[in-house]
């Protein structure tokens, strides 16, 4: 599990915390990053610029939800890393 993501999403992502009670994303493990959301996947193995992911660490999808919400967002270079992560197949290392 990327340890930025520990750092800056599980404070919310996790039962109990306002992101997982509304999207359903428990972001504790990469079993729970992999599930994805009540809606549907957030990481697409191969395919980083479609993943939910993505969209929302760039605000492509709404600047109201860009995570981390209401956050200061993540540096270019761990958006790169994430990106180049589900890009080389978004395995569990
Ligand atoms: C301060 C709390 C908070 C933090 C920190 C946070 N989130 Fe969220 N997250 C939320 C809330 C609240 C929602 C629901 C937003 C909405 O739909 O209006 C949400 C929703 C989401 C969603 C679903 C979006 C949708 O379409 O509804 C994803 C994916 C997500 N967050 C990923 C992340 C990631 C990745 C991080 C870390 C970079 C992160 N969040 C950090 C609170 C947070």
């Amino acid at each position: 599990m990327l340890p930025v993501l520990k750092r800056s999403c599980v404070a919310c992502h996790q039962p109990g915390g306002g992101g997982y009670e509304a999207s359903g994303l428990d972001l504790r493990t990469y079993d729970g990053l992999m599930k994805g959301m009540k809606f549907g996947p957030v990481v697409i193995p191969g395919k980083a610029h479609f993943s939910n992911l993505v969209v929302l660490l760039e605000g492509r999808a709404s600047p109201k939800i860009r995570m981390p919400y209401h956050g200061t967002p993540l540096r270019k270079c761990y958006i790169r890393l994430i990106r180049h992560w589900i890009n080389e197949g978004a395995a569990n290392n």
